[in-house]
């Protein structure tokens, strides 16, 4: 049996006991009398899953919702599922019945950021966590890191002056320059190069088949984790030392009365790294591509940018209430938050039966609030698929714009990306033309990119990844001049 095919078997081995996972939880629900949510199953085992991944997921979705209905059942990768799409049906699993539905992850991700991070946790651990991870990224927080942050902004832009860049991968940089800032503070600098190329390789494993063989991907991958975790014992060893007092994440974590363990930190760092980085960095993409196709747009959002710059010597820091004063730009990203649905839903698990408008949704399956289906529904948002932030003038109502999700799991970093991706669009529209954005559609295979492989944050084990249509993304090619 030659390589491939003994990882092929194995491949097959590990999304088999997947499936067996879910067909054990899916046994029981004999007990109620109440119906299921309409909708299909498909075939034994398979399911649909065929169908979900034979178009785009999103068009799935889609017509699914048109035939059954905002709350309906499905059948895909092993699992049996609820997928719900209405503003009231995702209050009721993100808000108020939110311990009735934990967070469910696939194995992989588990493996990747460690079994103690705040994702896969609900309860009094998770509760410890989140107020850590609030303290450290909540408004009063934060505004203390704009001028570092500015100057992350700007030495990116310097960087890809009169060259063409990869648009989501130069984004990835900053955005993950800024998350090491917002856990380290200024020392981050220091760690930087460490802490990125352990990461990078990291990342790249943590899809791939759990084979602990030298050499492959995945063996490396785990050394890489285990690099990471010493360079922060370091750290930590360092600061505790030092016995100074820091307001970054790490300090929040170090400072908790019922102190965290050493691996808890690491888990929760690496845990944050991942969920800061290449979503903000897919945002920070699709804002460029919609301001270099609406070009009044972008207009307009320079106009209000160079109002700020024109009470400022040359070269003076932006302050915390600069960015508060930017109301379009606030508008083009809410806007962009919207159409592109970057995180298209999320995955919770019923911890017991549970009713829902005379439905059962049995212990076990999993429920699919569908984030994006809600945010192109036309009977909330007018002409869904226009790149109109205009809508946004007007406060849209609760649990219909949901792209930092809701309730206990919801978004402790939404400030902090809408922060940094503020400051960039300042110093690159008031420094820079970018007029000339190159989407190399047919002549590029990259044409219109999707995540790279490793970097979809929702693909499930054994998914083809190289097709995943959940997180497309525009792949530009960005052209940066000076604007004087
Ligand atoms: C535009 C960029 C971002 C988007 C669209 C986004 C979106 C989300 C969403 C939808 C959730 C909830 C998932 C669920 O309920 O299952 C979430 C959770 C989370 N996000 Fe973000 N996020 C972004 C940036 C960030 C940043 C910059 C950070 C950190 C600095 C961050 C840290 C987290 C953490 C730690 C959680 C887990 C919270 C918990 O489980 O209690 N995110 N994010
Ligand atoms: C601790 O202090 C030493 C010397 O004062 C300094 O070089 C080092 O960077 C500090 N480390 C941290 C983590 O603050
Ligand atoms: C989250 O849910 C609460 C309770 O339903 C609601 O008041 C709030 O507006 C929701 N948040 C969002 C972003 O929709």
């Amino acid at each position: 049996m030659d390589i491939s095919a003994l990882f092929l078997t194995l491949f097959a081995g590990s999304l088999f006991l997947y499936f067996l996972r879910c067909l054990i939880s899916q046994r029981r629900f004999g007990s109620s009398k109440l119906p299921l949510p309409p909708g299909t199953m498909g075939w034994p085992y398979v399911g649909e899953t065929f169908q979900l991944y034979s178009q785009d997921p999103n068009v799935f979705f889609q017509s699914k919702q048109k035939r059954y209905g905002s709350v309906f059942k499905t059948h895909v990768l092993g699992c049996p599922c609820v997928m719900i799409s209405s503003p009231e049906a995702a209050k009721f699993v993100l808000v108020t019945k939110s311990h009735l539905f934990k967070p469910t992850f696939p194995a992989s991700k588990e493996r990747m950021l460690g079994k103690q991070a705040i994702f896969f946790h609900q309860g009094d651990y998770h509760a410890k966590l989140r107020k850590l991870v609030l303290r450290a990224f909540m408004p009063e927080s934060i505004r203390n890191m704009v001028p570092d942050i500015e100057s992350i902004a700007q030495d990116s832009l310097r960087s890809w002056e009169g060259t063409m860049i990869n648009t989501y991968q130069e984004m990835k940089t900053y955005t993950f320059n800024v998350a090491l800032l917002s856990i380290f503070g200024k020392d981050e600098v220091l760690y930087r190069e460490d802490l990125k190329r352990c990461y990078y390789i990291l990342e790249k494993g943590y899809n791939s088949m759990p084979v602990n063989l030298p050499g492959t991907l995945f063996h490396k991958s785990m050394k890489a984790r285990k690099e990471l975790s010493q360079i922060l014992a370091r750290i930590l060893s360092e600061r505790r030392q030092n016995g100074s007092s820091h307001n970054d994440l790490l300090g929040s974590f170090m400072g908790d009365k019922e102190e965290l363990t050493d691996e808890q930190i690491a888990d929760n760092i690496i845990g944050v790294i991942f969920a800061a980085r290449d979503t903000t960095a897919s945002v920070m993409s699709w804002i460029l591509k919609y301001l270099a196709e609406n070009p009044n747009v972008l207009e307009a959002v320079t106009e209000e940018q160079m109002a700020i710059r024109k009470d400022k010597e040359e070269g003076e820091s932006l302050t915390w209430g600069d960015t508060k004063k930017m109301p379009l730009t606030s508008r083009v990203i809410q806007e962009t938050l919207r159409v592109a649905s970057i995180l298209s839903f999320t995955f919770r698990e019923a911890v017991e039966d549970v009713e829902y408008e005379g439905y059962l949704i049995p212990k076990g399956w999993k429920v699919l609030p569908l984030f994006r289906n809600i945010h192109h529904s036309a009977d909330i948002f007018s002409n869904p698929g226009k790149f109109d932030p205009s809508r946004f003038e007007v406060a849209p109502k609760p649990n219909t714009f949901m792209p930092f999700g809701n309730g206990t799991h919801s978004c402790p970093g939404n400030e902090l990306a809408k922060l940094e991706m503020s400051i960039m669009i300042h110093h690159l529209t008031t420094k820079y033309r970018f007029g000339q954005l190159l989407e190399r559609a047919t002549g590029f295979s990259m044409g219109h990119s999707r995540f790279p492989k490793t970097d979809c944050p929702l693909c499930w084990p054994g998914s083809r990844r190289s097709k995943c249509r959940m997180t497309e993304l525009p792949l530009a090619f960005l052209y940066l001049e000076r604007g004087d």
